[in-house]
């Protein structure tokens, strides 16, 4: 799961050995920055709370009890590594920096000269990368238009996934969404339920939630009643992917077509993205407009995967005029085979329990290596502008 920089929750804080005029000053300092306690706690009680609280950070008064601030950073260290321990002084004093330095404080701050940095270091606290090599694939997949496969793809690589690993699926697709009636399970909670206490999610809360499908794909669906759906609030959205990419070895979200504030903070977190377009005029030039959005919101080409579905030998496009026109390579092509496609779903089964050995359910067992190997997007051949004579050249150019 990738980190952004927008904002999340507010960082959580401790406050050890801090004087009511200290207090003022961080509280004065923070107040945008931080969840701030009412009270400051003993040097003795502060290993305790920072166990039980797990704070983000912890700010000590630093000059008036050296010794036992310069303990407590050394049991802290051992305890909570993944705390950024403050130092706060009324003064600078190059000796006490050193020392605090040595013990694993990561600032030294007199305020309130040094009050942008602690709310710097308060703010990065919130965003550390606590646990990211811990962390789950997430994979987006998302369509150049409407009715496209996007449901269809993300449903059948999540049950080719979990075969052999842990994997959930998130119907983000607030205006569509309907993974769960493609996977024919029945939503327990939905992601509607869980957004309002997203600050809670965890692993616990996701598993209680979640159809399990017969592949043992974990589904948080979307209500049936998709009216009541308002716009998704991005950091809620983040809060339930970070919290999926801790349980799940991998989290695979149907974007749909629409991408509103919450699909953008879903695509900017996501290792990979899919883009599933076909090989007809409009998806591909759909495609070149999703392709630039991502360029907009700062994603690397690396992370993309294109995906052709629903080609045929009288495809309207051909292959090489969709590499070209969009200046990437195709990752993956899907046969267009509406009798096993529509039997699968009409019966609410897997397009491989219809047939394993039809195209169709090559093609798609084959997307996994997707995720699973390195893959250049980047197609050499093509222009890395804006296309200049091509075929599609009179549609694209101000996407
Ligand atoms: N490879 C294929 N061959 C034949 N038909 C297909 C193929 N892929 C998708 N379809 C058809 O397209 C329909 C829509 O698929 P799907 O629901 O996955 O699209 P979607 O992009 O998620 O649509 P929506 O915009 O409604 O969310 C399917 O019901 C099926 O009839
Ligand atoms: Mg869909």
């Amino acid at each position: 799961m990738r980190n952004v920089g927008t904002a999340r929750a507010a960082a959580s804080v401790v406050l050890v050995g801090l004087d009511a005029d200290a207090m003022g000053m961080v509280r004065e300092t923070l107040a945008a920055e931080a969840v701030l306690p009412n009270s400051s706690i003993s040097f003795g009680d502060a290993i305790s709370a920072v166990k039980r609280q797990r704070p983000d950070v912890v700010i000590v008064g630093f000059h008036q009890a050296m010794d036992a601030a310069l303990a407590l950073a050394q049991a802290l260290v051992k305890e909570s590594p993944n705390v950024t321990m403050v130092a706060m002084a009324d003064q600078s004093n190059a000796e006490a920096i050193l020392a605090a330095m040595r013990v694993g404080y990561k600032e030294f701050v007199v305020l309130p000269d040094d009050a942008s940095r602690l709310r710097q270091v308060v703010h990065d606290a919130a965003y550390a990368p606590d646990d990211d090599d811990e962390k789950g694939l997430v994979v987006s997949v998302i369509g150049s238009k409407g009715g496209i496969g996007t449901t269809l793809i993300c449903s059948h690589l999540a049950a080719e996934m979990a075969a052999i690993h842990r994997v959930i699926l998130l119907d983000l697709d607030f205006a569509m969404g309907d993974a769960a009636s493609m996977m024919d399970v029945v939503p327990k909670d939905t992601l509607h339920d869980l957004l309002p206490r997203a600050d809670r999610v965890d692993e616990r809360m996701l598993t209680g939630s979640v159809a399990v499908h017969r592949s043992k794909v974990h589904v948080l669906a979307q209500p049936n009643d998709v009216d009541k759906v308002e716009e998704s609030n991005p950091d809620d959205i983040y809060m339930v992917i970070n919290a999926s990419a801790k349980g799940y070895q991998y989290v695979l979200m149907d974007i749909g077509s629409y991408v509103d504030a919450g699909a953008e903070m879903a695509l900017s977190v996501s290792d990979i993205i899919i883009l599933v377009t076909a090989p007809d005029v409009i998806a591909v030039r759909n495609a070149f407009r999703r392709l630039k959005l991502m360029e907009r919101l700062g994603i690397e080409k690396e992370r993309i995967r294109l995906v052709v579905n629903r080609q045929s030998k009288t495809s309207f496009v051909p292959l090489a005029d969709i590499q070209s026109n969009l200046g990437m390579k195709i990752a993956a092509t899907i046969v267009d085979d509406p009798k096993t496609v529509d039997t699968a779903i009409n019966e609410g089964k897997l397009i491989r329990d219809i047939n394993r050995k039809s195209e169709v359910a090559e093609n798609i067992s084959s997307l996994v290596a997707m995720l699973t190997s390195d893959f250049d997007g980047e197609d050499d051949e093509a222009p890395k502008e804006e296309p200049a004579g091509g075929f599609f050249s009179t549609l694209f150019g101000r996407g």
